[in-house]
C-alpha cells in the first residue's frame, strides 16, 4: 500500500533527497529506501534489523506495545479458545476461514500425506541414537527433495500445492520418528482416522506391546500450543526461510534451514533452555540469586523465555499457554510441579524488578509451553522439534506469500566495511 503523499527528507552532505512513505493497513510507516543507494550513494545500517521491514506482508500481524497478535486479522487468544491448529493453518495459507468442505478438502488432503517414503527409515538409521531429534529434522527435512522431486518446482503454482500440503503433513511423522530412533522405540505410523494433534502424541507415545489411549485433554493442549507457534511475522527463522528461498532454493531445502536458525537458544530453542533453567533454578528460594545474575552485565546468564524483540508489554501467547499449564497438570493431577511454581514465583518477582521493568522484558511463547510439554511425556530435548512441527505453516505461508511476488528479487544485504583498504600481496621472504 503506497501513500504517495507522503515524504520523508533525508541530507546527505550536500544532496538532498525525498524519500516515500508507505503506509500499513495498521502499524508503523515505512520509508521506502529501494533507491537510496542509486540516488544517494550511501547504505543504511541495521544490524538485526531492529527497524527495518524486509517485506510487505498480509499475513500476520505484531503490536508490540499492546501485546496483540493477528492472523490475517484475527487475535490469537480467540484462535487459540475457538479454533483448531489446521483450521489455522487453512486461514494462514489462504487468507480467509474455511468453510465447511473447504475445510473438509483440506484436512482430508494433509490426512493422506502423513506418511513418509518408506526408504527415508533408513535416513534416521544413519543418525547415532544419542542425536538431538533437531539435528535429525534439519537432516531429513533437507533430504525431502531428494524424495519428493515432483513437488521442487517453484515456478509451478501445482508443485508449490503438494510442497505446501507435503511439509505440513510430513512434519509431525518426521518429528515423533526421530523422538522414536533416539529412545529406542519402533516407529508408528500415522493413523488416517484420528485428528492431526492426536495423531502426533499417538506417533510419539504409542507402543507396538499395548493398545493407545487417546487423552482428548492432551490432544486439545498439544493443538492448541500447534497453534499458538504457528506463524509470527518476520522473526529469525522465516527470514532464513525467505531469504534461502529468494535464490529460487526449493522448499523443502529452505524449510530446513528454518529447522535450523529455530534451534537456537535465542530463539525457539529457548523452550528447551527455559525448562532446563527452571529445574536448575530448583526451588523459589533460589531465584533472588538467578534474578540478581539476569541483570548483571558481566553475567551471560539470561532469563530463558524472557523478553522478546517485538513484545515490549506482554507476549499474548505467554498468557494463554500459562492458562493451559494449569488446566493440563489439573486434569493430570499434577498439582505440586515444582518448575511451574518457580516459573509463576520467578515471573511475579521479575515483573516487579525495576530491571525487567524498565527493559520491558517479559514472559514469551516459550516461558511456560515447555511445562506442559513436559507433563505430556516430552523430553526437552523434544520441545523445539514440536516448536518446528508447529511452525512449518508459518515458513510455508510466508514462503508461499514470497514466491508470489511478482517483484522478487534475491536478498542480498550490504555492508559497513571496515577492513583493511587495498594492499599488495608480500612475498614469505619479506614478511
Ligand atoms: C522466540 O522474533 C520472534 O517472533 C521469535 C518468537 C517467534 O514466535 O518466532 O517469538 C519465538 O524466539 C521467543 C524468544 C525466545 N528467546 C528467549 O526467551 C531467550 C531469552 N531472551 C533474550 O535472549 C532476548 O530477550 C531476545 C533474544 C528474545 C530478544 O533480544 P533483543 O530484542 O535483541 O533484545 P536485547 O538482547 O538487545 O536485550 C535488550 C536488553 C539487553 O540489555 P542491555 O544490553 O540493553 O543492557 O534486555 C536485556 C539484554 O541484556 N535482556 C535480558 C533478557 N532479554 C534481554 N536480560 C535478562 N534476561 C533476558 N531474557
Amino acid at each position: 500500500m503506497t501513500n504517495r503523499d507522503k515524504t520523508a527528507k533525508l541530507i546527505v552532505g550536500k544532496k538532498e533527497i525525498d524519500l516515500p512513505v508507505l503506509s500499513p493497513s495498521t502499524g508503523p510507516d515505512v520509508i521506502d529506501i529501494r533507491r537510496l543507494y542509486t540516488d544517494a550513494g550511501v547504505f543504511t545500517y541495521d544490524p538485526g534489523f531492529t527497524s527495518t521491514a524486509s517485506t510487505e506482508s498480509e499475513i500476520t500481524y505484531i503490536n508490540g506495545g499492546k501485546g496483540e497478535l493477528l492472523h490475517r486479522g484475527y487475535p490469537i487468544d480467540q484462535l487459540a479458545e475457538n479454533s483448531h491448529y489446521l483450521e489455522v493453518c487453512f486461514l494462514l495459507l489462504y487468507g480467509h476461514l474455511p468453510n465447511s468442505s473447504e475445510l473438509d478438502d483440506f484436512v482430508n488432503s494433509v490426512t493422506i500425506h502423513t506418511m513418509l517414503h518408506e526408504q527415508m527409515q533408513f535416513l534416521f538409521r544413519g543418525f547415532r541414537r544419542d542425536a538431538h531429534p533437531m539435528a535429525i529434522m534439519v537432516g531429513v527435512v533437507g533430504a525431502l527433495s531428494a524424495f519428493y522431486h515432483d513437488s521442487i518446482d517453484i515456478n509451478d503454482s501445482w508443485q508449490r500445492q503438494v510442497a505446501t500440503i507435503r511439509m505440513i503433513a510430513k512434519m509431525p511423522t518426521i518429528a515423533a520418528m526421530a523422538f522414536k530412533y533416539t529412545i529406542g522405540q519402533p516407529f508408528v505410523y500415522p493413523r488416517n482416522d484420528i485428528d492431526y494433534a492426536s495423531n502426533f502424541l499417538r506417533m510419539c507415545f504409542a507402543v507396538p506391546a499395548e493398545d493407545y489411549k487417546e487423552n482428548p485433554v492432551l490432544s486439545r493442549a498439544m493443538d492448541r500450543i500447534f497453534i499458538l507457534h504457528a506463524d509470527h511475522e518476520q522473526n529469525a527463522s522465516t527470514s532464513t526461510v525467505r531469504l534461502a528461498s529468494s535464490s529460487g532454493a526449493n522448499p523443502f531445502a529452505c524449510i530446513a534451514a528454518g529447522i535450523a536458525c529455530l534451534w537456537g537458544p535465542a530463539h525457539g530453542g529457548a523452550n528447551q533452555a527455559c525448562l532446563e533453567m527452571l529445574k536448575k533454578i530448583g526451588s523459589v528460594d533460589k531465584i533472588p540469586g538467578y534474578i540478581k545474575r539476569a541483570k548483571d552485565p558481566g553475567d551471560p546468564f539470561r532469563l530463558m523465555g524472557f523478553g522478546h524483540r517485538v513484545y515490549k508489554n506482554f507476549d499474548p501467547r505467554a498468557a494463554v499457554m500459562k492458562k493451559s499449564a494449569d488446566e493440563v497438570l489439573d486434569l493430570l493431577g499434577i498439582d505440586n510441579n515444582p518448575a511451574l511454581q518457580v516459573a509463576k514465583e520467578l515471573e511475579k518477582q521479575a515483573l516487579e524488578d525495576d530491571y525487567f521493568i524498565e527493559k520491558k522484558l517479559f514472559p514469551n511463547v516459550d516461558f511456560y509451553s515447555g511445562i506442559i510439554l513436559e507433563a505430556m511425556g516430552f523430553p526437552t530435548s523434544m520441545f523445539t522439534p514440536i516448536f518446528a512441527v508447529s511452525r512449518t505453516v508459518g515458513w510455508i505461508s510466508q514462503w508461499k506469500e514470497m514466491i508470489q511476488d511478482p517483484h522478487l528479487k534475491i536478498g542480498r544485504p550490504r555492508q559497513l566495511y571496515k577492513g583493511e583498504t587495498h594492499r599488495d600481496y608480500i612475498d614469505i621472504n619479506q614478511r
